[in-house]
This record gives C-alpha cells, structure tokens and sequence, in this order.
C-alpha cells in the first residue's frame, strides 16, 4: 500500500525534535552533529536566537498580504540585497526551483523584446541541479532526472563540466543565456575555477548571451564570501539564490541587472507565497548577519580549519577518500566507496552529512560552527571513517 506521504524519497529511519545551533536532537533524545543543515539550508544553524525573534515578531503582527499590495519586508530585503550585491531589482520566491523558472523566464522574455524571438538557447552543464519543475530539470538534462518526465521543455544545450574548449565552440550569436552554479552541489562540490568563470562572462560580454548564476547551494556566505562569483571579480546578470537566505523559512530570490530584467513588466510574472512579510523579514535578519565582513571572515577562517583537519582524515583512511574539494563551508570528500556507506556510518557516529554525484559526501554545516564542534565533527567523521574501512577490510580478508 502506497505510504500516506507520497514516497518520492530515499528517507533516513531518523526524525528529529528539536533543532539548536549545529546538533539535532532525535525522538529517541540522541543528539546529532548537523553537518548538512537541511542541505546548505539552515546557515545560522537551527532556533538561531536574532531569526527567533525576528519570525515571532512577525508572526505577532502580520504573516500574509498579497502582492496586490506593497509589502515593505520585501522592499527593506530587495534594498539590502540590491544595496550589497551586482542587482539592481528582486523577486522572490519561496525556493530554488521557482527561481530556475524565472530566471529562464526572464531570459526569453528578454530576448523577446529585442525582437530576437529565435535567440532561446539557454547552455548549461553535465552535473548541473537546477531544481526539480519540469522546466529545471530540462534544464539540467540529467538521465535520472527527466527519464519518464518528457516531452521536455526544449530550448537548453547541455555541454561537459569543465571543458572551456566545448563551451567556446557553443557559445554563439543564437545563445540567449549561459546558467552554472559557481560550485556544483548535487553534481559532487565541483568548484568552477575563477579563471573558467571569467572566461565565461567575457564569452556573454562578447556575444550579448545574459550569465544567470545559480548561488541557490554556494551562496549566502558559504564561500566565505555573500555570494560565491565574488571570488572570481565577475557578476552575474541574473542570479539565482535560495536556501540560506531563509535560514530554514522557505525563500528564494532573482537578482537581475535592470536590463536583463527589462522585460518583466506588469503582469508577466507572480505568486501568492513569493515575498510574504514572514519569509522577508526573516530574509532580512539573515542577510543582515551573513554580509557582515567579521562574519564572512569567520566562515574563510574556521573552513581553513576544517578542511586542514579533512585532509587529514584523506590521508589517514586512504581505501575510504580520495581527495577533498570545494570552497569555505561547502565541503566535499570525493570518496572511493559509495558516500552512502559513510552516510550511513555517520548515523551511527552521531553526525549528519550528505551524499552527492560523482562519489562524494557533502559537508554543509552550519556557517555559525564553533571550532570546538568542528573537533567534534572530526572525532564522529573518523568514527565513521574507520567503521566503513574496517567493513573494507573484512570483506577484503
Ligand atoms: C544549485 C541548486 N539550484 C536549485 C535548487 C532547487 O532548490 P529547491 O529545492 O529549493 O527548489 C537546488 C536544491 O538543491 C540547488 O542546489
């Protein structure tokens, strides 16, 4: 018999009660160190204090209006975020995959009003997680995503990670837009190097093609910077953000240069939820913290800490890890076993990480990580670590 909850995913047997900075405590009352926060989702780690206060403040005095409506959280949010990023206008959503669909949207319409209709080819890339609408998963084209889900939406060219030489051979006069994630989440924590990054802009600049930046996984502050493109000195025409920036309350946003968002005009876009006076004000406090110069310090110094202590743990189980990867909080250990075998272990050590593509286990923990607790996380990832191996050896035996 089909579960009451539509079974559309692998679950852990775990479920948690309560939530406090980096740990997670399950019905059983254990206590487990969050390496993955909700998936790169709760940034100031759980029931942060300044986020408590904010949301209950709000909730007291106004949850829903719609957007019929001026709603003066989301213009104080769009300001800071304009004020602190390349953007010059906002919308927002209430998750990443909503914020795929405009961003698409916005390219065509963009095009369209140039009265160069046919300009539609959007290039994206092998391992690219876009979101889950059937216009995000044509997007990223991926095998197991859009098997049994066609016809896809077309209007998308899917090119090798990595290779600068395909993407120089495809980017033309008919390419409308390029869309990457600086640092691939779900395709293994593959870094975008900020050479390949600027060679990519100066291809958009050269044929008029707008670079939509998917930030929704390694932005708000997990590099160590707000936003991930930052460390390469480009920005984006359209960015697409989520995640972090609600801390754990469903938000999303497109950042947009004003002429790439020139088409979106009355009427052309909307939601209900997009931009609610709860999910704002939250937003609000979020990047309050996070785009404060001390606290993005922080983050680039306890990831300098973190990842010495990883490449340790490579050198140490060599059968189990291959190599770490990625940027400031967003962590991957490419693995030699399968990352769901240290998921697993990871239960039994009392720490939660995430498996990725490409054989690698995420580490997302929370930016507001103590180093006492990444000297936690290494003893429990070593437990781990060495149960998998000793499973290695005895079936090798
Ligand atoms: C890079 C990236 N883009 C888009 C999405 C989709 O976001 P959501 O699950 O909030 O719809 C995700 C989610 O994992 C993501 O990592």
């Amino acid at each position: 018999m089909i579960p009451s909850v539509l079974p559309t995913y692998n679950r852990a047997p775990l479920a948690f009660v309560k939530g406090e900075g980096s740990w997670l405590t399950a019905e059983d009352g254990t206590r487990y160190l969050d390496l993955g926060s909700g998936i790169a989702v709760n940034a100031l780690g759980h029931a942060h204090p300044a986020l408590v206060a904010t949301l209950t403040e709000q909730a007291a005095r106004l949850w829903h209006v719609s957007n019929v409506y001026r709603v003066p959280e989301q213009e104080r949010l769009a300001d800071l975020l304009v004020a602190r990023t390349f953007a010059d206008t906002v919308f927002f959503t209430n998750s990443g995959t909503e914020t795929a669909e405009l961003a698409i949207k916005m390219v065509r319409k963009y095009w369209y009003e140039k009265g160069e209709p046919p300009r539609t080819t959007i290039l994206t890339f092998e391992g690219a997680f876009h979101g889950r609408s059937t216009g995000a998963i044509a997007a990223a084209g991926s095998e197991k995503m859009v098997k049994g889900f066609g016809p896809l939406m077309p209007g998308f060219r899917h090119l090798p990670w990595g290779d600068m030489a395909a993407f120089e051979a495809a980017i033309g006069p008919e390419t409308a837009a390029v869309m990457i994630e600086p640092i691939q989440g779900e395709g293994g924590i593959r870094v975008l190097p900020d050479a390949d990054l600027r060679a990519i802009r100066a291809a958009c600049d050269q044929t008029g093609a707008l670079l939509i930046l998917d930030e929704v996984q390694c932005g708000m502050g997990r590099t160590g910077r707000l936003f991930a493109h930052e460390w390469a000195g480009v920005t984006p025409d359209i960015m697409m953000v989520a995640k972090g920036i609600g801390g754990g309350f469903p938000l999303g946003a497109v950042l947009a240069t004003e002429a790439a968002a020139s088409g979106m005009t009355a009427g052309t876009h909307g939601s209900t939820y997009g931009g609610n006076p709860l999910g704002c004000a939250v937003g609000a406090t979020v990047v309050e913290i996070v785009s404060d110069p001390d606290f993005l310090a922080e983050v680039g110094r306890k990831a300098g800490l973190f990842r010495q202590r990883l490449e340790a743990l490579v050198a140490t189980y060599p059968d189990v890890f291959e190599a770490v990867r990625g940027q400031g909080l967003m962590l991957g250990l490419k693995c030699r076993v399968a990352p769901a075998d240290l998921v697993n272990a990871g239960y039994g050590a009392h720490v939660l990480t995430v498996a990725a593509a490409d054989n690698t286990l995420r580490l997302l923990p929370p930016l507001t990580i103590t180093d006492d607790e990444i000297a936690e996380a290494m003893r429990r990832l070593d437990e781990a670590a060495a149960s998998v191996s000793r499973g290695l050896s005895s079936t090798s035996d």
